[in-house]
């Protein structure tokens, strides 16, 4: 395997880090296809830092009960190796050139080995858990996910460019693209691990609600930081269309004469008025409110997993949990 450095949020949670390379050892494992560009393309993915939130959360929900590790790390390799495909698939969506500080796939290899590579690597979701899950549930909910997620990127397409878009709409798409998939990974890790439906059905609202938080603040972070930060490039999500949150809020305002004629370029609109739309969104108090709602998504997985047993999981779901909505990158 290539050494793999995990990214820098884990150096406050040590005891997670071993089974997180194990994740990472288990999808490689897995890569094996015959063409070596998707293959170094797919590798290259894996360890370019990732942030390992899925699997993580997926590793934590399994902490409450004694079990067979090997089994929980391929749950959770399976919901990284789904996330990694995703990404892979929306920066074609997106023509995204940068993706966690590197060349996306899709800039570097061209679109066809990067539509391969997703492709692959929604088969090696289910080759991993066809291996080490016991129970067709996991299989179950890992394919009616991937269709949430395409249903919530289809719903973010239908409304490109409308500038009528409601925050129901909004929260409705960042629901299918984002939230279902943290959703799942703390219910496969509850569930899997031999809990209650009533824990894992718990586990599941916690983990709807702190994906809704993490796509808000992924939203914001667009608005306010640099590429360079992120590792991803910033306001491109207007020039695509997709209008988020702090735009949202801020079309509400008596800001929304300003940002139409901005908005009205569509595609076409320059680098110069993106900023510009950027001024206009932070001064109608578009971001403020973006985080006010984050916060209250993040709120409400908090007291949910106050609900749940006193274990030192729980206390660690809490910190990253809050630790989350105070991110930069
Ligand atoms: C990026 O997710 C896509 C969103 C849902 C916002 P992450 O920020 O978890 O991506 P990586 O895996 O850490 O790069
Ligand atoms: C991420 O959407 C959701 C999925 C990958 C399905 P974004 O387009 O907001 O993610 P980034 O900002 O490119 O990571
Ligand atoms: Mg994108
Ligand atoms: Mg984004």
């Amino acid at each position: 395997m290539q050494a793999t450095q995990l990214h820098p949020l884990w150096r406050d949670y040590p005891a997670l880090q071993p089974e997180l390379q194990q994740v990472m050892q288990l999808m490689d494992d897995n890569i094996n296809i015959s063409d070596p560009a998707i293959t170094a393309a797919i590798l290259d993915m894996i360890h370019s830092g990732g942030k390992l939130l899925r699997p993580a959360y997926c590793l934590l929900f399994s902490q409450f009960k004694p079990t067979e590790r090997h089994r929980m790390i391929a749950l959770a390799a399976s919901l990284e190796t789904l996330h990694t495909a995703t990404l892979i698939h929306d920066d074609i969506i997106d023509d995204s050139k940068l993706r966690r500080h590197q060349v996306s796939i899709q800039q570097q290899f061209g679109k066809d080995v990067a539509v391969y590579a997703g492709d692959y690597l929604f088969v090696v979701v289910f080759k991993i858990l066809s291996h080490y899950s016991s129970s067709f549930r996991s299989i179950q909910l890992n394919s009616a996910n991937m269709e949430k997620i395409l249903i919530g990127e289809i719903h973010q397409k239908d409304r490109h460019f409308h500038t009528e878009i409601t925050l129901a709409d909004y929260q409705e798409q960042i629901q299918g693209k984002t939230a279902e998939l943290f959703a799942l990974s703390c219910f496969l890790g509850a569930y899997e691990s031999g809990q209650s439906e009533l824990f894992a059905n718990r586990a599941n609202k916690a983990g709807m609600a702190i994906g809704m938080a993490f796509q808000i603040l992924d939203d914001i972070l667009d608005y306010q930081e640099t590429s360079q930060e992120i590792g991803k490039p910033v306001l491109e999500d207007l020039a695509e269309g997709v209008y988020t949150s702090p735009l949202i809020y801020a079309l509400q305002t008596d800001y929304r004469q300003q940002l139409l004629p901005l908005l009205r370029k569509q595609g076409q609109i320059t680098l110069a008025e993106r900023q510009q739309v950027q001024s206009l969104v932070i001064a109608a108090g578009g971001v403020i409110k973006a985080k006010q709602l984050a916060k209250k998504y993040t709120n409400t997985a908090l007291r949910t997993l106050k609900h749940l047993p006193n274990v030192p999981a729980r206390a660690t779901l809490l910190q990253l949990t809050q630790q989350l909505l105070e991110r930069h990158n």
